[in-house]
This record gives C-alpha cells, sequence and structure tokens, in this order.
C-alpha cells in the first residue's frame, strides 16, 4: 500500500517497522479532536478564500461521516497509515474523493497533533477537575458529621496534640484545592492554538489563525511557529498537577489503610471498597486505597518519562515527541479513576468515633496543654516544659495518664497548678482551646467549613460543561 507521503520513496518499509513507528495503536483516542481541529482548519480555509466553498463543503460533509462512524466504530485504522492524523486523511479522500487532499492545505501534521493535544487535555483537564470538586464534596460531607470527633494528632507518628476529626479530614481538602487551583491555572497554556504554525515555519497560504483559534475555543494562538509545534509544557504542567495530586491522595490512603487496621480501628471500609483474601476467612483488605497509593508510581513515571523525552530536542518537532501520548493517556485514566474511587470511599467509611474518643483519653497527647497552663501563669514556658516533662514521667512510673494524678501530685511539681488542671486536661477542651486561625478549635473548623462550602459553590457557579 503506498503512503500518503510516499511520493519521494522508492521502496517501502516492511511491515513491522511500520508497526514501530507507528502510533494509531493508541492516538485513535485522539478521533475526535483531530476531526474538530479538520473542520476549524477547513472552515477557515474557506473564509480566507484558500479552498472554494463547494469543496469545503464537500471536505465539511466527509468529516461529519467519518465524525458519525467514529461514534458508532465504524472506522478501520491501519498501522500502515501511522497515526490518527494521516489515517483520518486516507478515509476522507476513500470517502469523497481525491479533493479530500485539500483538508491538509496550509497545515502539517505537527501543528495538527499539538492541536489535537490542547483540544484534548482541556477537556479533561475540566473533567478531572470537576472529580476534584466530587472528592472535596465528599470530605466536606464526612467533615460535617465529625466537628466534635476526637482524634489523636500526630507528628513522626507519634501521638502528638488531639485534634477534630474534621480538621483532619479538612487538610486534605485544602490539599486539593490548590491541586484544582493548578489545574485551573494551567488551563491558561493549555488553551490556546498552534494551529497554523505548518511543519515549523508558518505558511506561505493566506490563512488566519487567529479565526480557526476562535472557532475552536481558543483563548489566542502561539506567538512563535517553532514553539507552537515543539512545546509539550502544557503536558508537563498537567503531569506534574496530576503527580502531586496523587500524591495527596496516596497520604490520604496511607492513613486510611492504617486507620483500618486492628491495630487503629479508626475506620472501616464499606464492603464495596476492600476485598477478602483467598485463603484468610477474617481478612478485609483496603484494596482500593493501597491500589490508588500504588496507582501514584504510574503518574511520576509518565512524568518523568516525559521530562526525560523532551530533554535536548532540538526545535522544532522531532518524532521523539510521539512518545508525549501513552503517558499523558494513562495519566488522565489513572487520576480520573483514582478521584472517582476516592469520593466512594469517603462517602461510605463507617467511622468509628468511640475508638477515636477511647485513644484520646489513653495518651499524653494533653501534656503541652499543661505547659501552656504554667506558661499563662508567667512560668516561662521552657521551665514549663521542665515540670510537666518531670509529671509526664511520674505517670508513666505510675502506669496512669496525666488526668489520673492527684492535685497533690501535681503541687509538688510546681504550686502554680490549682483544681481547674483536671478541666483543662480534657481532650475536648484542649481541641477546642486551638481556635487560634486555622486551628483544631471547634469554632475554626466550623468557620473553615463554611469557607469550604462557600468555595464549592462558587465552583458550581462556575461551571461550564466542558
Ligand atoms: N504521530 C505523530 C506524533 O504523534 C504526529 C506528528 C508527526 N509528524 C511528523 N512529521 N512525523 O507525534
Amino acid at each position: 500500500m503506498s503512503k500518503l507521503w510516499g511520493g519521494r520513496f522508492t521502496k517501502t518499509a516492511e511491515e513491522w517497522v511500520d508497526a514501530f513507528g507507528a502510533s494509531i495503536g493508541f492516538d485513535q483516542k485522539l478521533v475526535k479532536e483531530d476531526i474538530t481541529g479538520s473542520l476549524a482548519h477547513v472552515t477557515m480555509l474557506g473564509k480566507c478564500g484558500i479552498l472554494p466553498n463547494d469543496e469545503v463543503a464537500q471536505i465539511k460533509e466527509g468529516l461529519k461521516t467519518l465524525q458519525k462512524k467514529a461514534e458508532s466504530g465504524e472506522l478501520e485504522f491501519s498501522v500502515q497509515n501511522e497515526d490518527i492524523h494521516l489515517n483520518l486523511e486516507k478515509l476522507l479522500i476513500d470517502e469523497i474523493g481525491p479533493v479530500g487532499g485539500k483538508l491538509h492545505t496550509g497545515r502539517s501534521r505537527n501543528d495538527q497533533v499539538a492541536t489535537d493535544m490542547h483540544l484534548y487535555l482541556r477537556n479533561e483537564t475540566k473533567e478531572i477537575m470537576e472529580a476534584v470538586k466530587s472528592l472535596q464534596t465528599a470530605l466536606v460531607n464526612q467533615a460535617k458529621q465529625h466537628v466534635e470527633t476526637l482524634i489523636p494528632g500526630y507528628t513522626h507518628l507519634q501521638r502528638a496534640q488531639p485534634v477534630s476529626f474534621a480538621h483532619h479530614l479538612m487538610a486534605y481538602f485544602w490539599m486539593l484545592e490548590r491541586d484544582y487551583g493548578r489545574y485551573e491555572d494551567s488551563l491558561k497554556r493549555v488553551n490556546i492554538s498552534p494551529l497554523g504554525a505548518g511543519a515549523l515555519a508558518g505558511t506561505t497560504f493566506a490563512i488566519d489563525r487567529e479565526y480557526s483559534a476562535e472557532l475552536l475555543g481558543f483563548e489566542g494562538i502561539y506567538e512563535n511557529s517553532l514553539d507552537a509545534v515543539s512545546d509539550r509544557d502544557f503536558i508537563l504542567e498537567f503531569l506534574s498537577s496530576s503527580a502531586t495530586l496523587m500524591m495527596h491522595l496516596s497520604r490520604l490512603c496511607e492513613e486510611l489503610i492504617l486507620w483500618s487496621t486492628q491495630e487503629f480501628q479508626f475506620i472501616e471500609m464499606d464492603d464495596s471498597f476492600a476485598t477478602g483474601s483467598s485463603i484468610m476467612p477474617q481478612k478485609k483488605n483496603p484494596d482500593m486505597a493501597e491500589l490508588i497509593r500504588g496507582k501514584t508510581g504510574r503518574v511520576y513515571g509518565s512524568l518523568f518519562s516525559l521530562l526525560t523525552v523532551l530533554k535536548g530536542l532540538p526545535l522544532a518537532y522531532n518524532k521523539d515527541m510521539q512518545e508525549d501520548k501513552e503517558g499523558m493517556f494513562d495519566a488522565v485514566d489513572t487520576v480520573k479513576g483514582s478521584l472517582n474511587i476516592f469520593a466512594g470511599m469517603i462517602e461510605t467509611m463507617t467511622v468509628n468515633s468511640d475508638t477515636m474518643e477511647k485513644a484520646v483519653h489513653q495518651d499524653f497527647s494533653n501534656a503541652t496543654e499543661l505547659a501552656d497552663y504554667l506558661a499563662t501563669k508567667g512560668l516561662p514556658f521552657r521551665q514549663a516544659h521542665e515540670v510537666v516533662g518531670k509529671l509526664v514521667l511520674v505517670a508513666i512510673e505510675k502506669g496512669v495518664y496525666l488526668l489520673d494524678l492527684t492535685l497533690e501530685e501535681y503541687k509538688n511539681a510546681s504550686e502554680l497548678f490549682e483544681e481547674d488542671i483536671f478541666d483543662v486536661l480534657q481532650p475536648k477542651t484542649v481541641v477546642a482551646r486551638r481556635n487560634s486561625a486555622g486551628g483544631t478549635g471547634f469554632e475554626q473548623v466550623k468557620l473553615a467549613l463554611k469557607k469550604a462550602d462557600h468555595l464549592l459553590h462558587v465552583k458550581e457557579e462556575s461551571h461550564v460543561p466542558s
């Protein structure tokens, strides 16, 4: 079979060589974007008088037929035609005859593929932003149920100070808020048009790049044709935002996994997001959380892979760049899948508030309270720290917690202690009093939930369906 670019060649490559160079196996994912881009291009060719109206109409008709066939799965692609662009061009010529060969006037596959990728990522980024929002909503809903549920807060995975469980969950809300912002910001750079940059240098035809950009809903055009065809920063940005998002999800996965252990028993995963063991009948494994933690690795991999592909590439297009696609497609699927599963896990998990409550009563995480107490009464904090450290030791030696020591024992440590310390040491008081901005005090947590509701509402209002 002869190639669309076969004129200069005296022999054809062997099939296995074609197969190695072909991208049709994966870039057929861009079929819709490629047709959309072509429709805009040919409309522009018509408007600029580069092609006569009847030919433009024929080509558009043909492209729409291909679009319909693509939707019903009737299009047959071949490796000989290398990629989605050449396959569609060939199919168009088959459909409407030689006039189909005029579609590529004033265009190159280099600006064409870049256009497709911009269209694809614009759409997927918006869908991912929606999924981020759904997970944020799930977190807020779960948090609202647990403003007054206490959980040990950790540093170094050692009990540090008790916190509201809602506060803990909301930490992830804010991470996701930054993730959302990163995707949103990246859209500025995704939403510009490379179309019309040609192979690398522009074209001799009197095209109107602004017009085709407008037809495609782009906010502007690349200023430099070389940059337009060789820029893949927008994909790197997408992968980098996705890697960060996955890192956040992975951290929460780790906590969910820990919390569902026999040792913690803070939560129980809903049966629909857990699996059993084929040999140990008692087991319920938090598989989905583990899997998302694991999938984080492949998104990092795609980011590094593309950074490596691009480093050292001279301008402008190089075939290396065909390697930009699979990692991006994979990251899109991984991120969307992970976000959707996550929202489900958070919505359906059972929170064992009693176990959490018991935990905060059985530790020394209220020790800072005593030090603050003495400091408030004028003892320099460093000395207060020392006094309380000794009291903790007394309690450990007696095998009790701070609330179990007597006032006399407190007085022995410092005359500044009064009866009210027994209230001050209550975990609920401990949490309630951390009312500094952004702290875990119940008032602060309620305020944060209000802010979160507002942010979600604003996103809802500004949502433009992609
Ligand atoms: N399949 C190619 C890619 O994905 C399309 C652009 C090819 N351009 C070229 N001059 N070979 O990068």
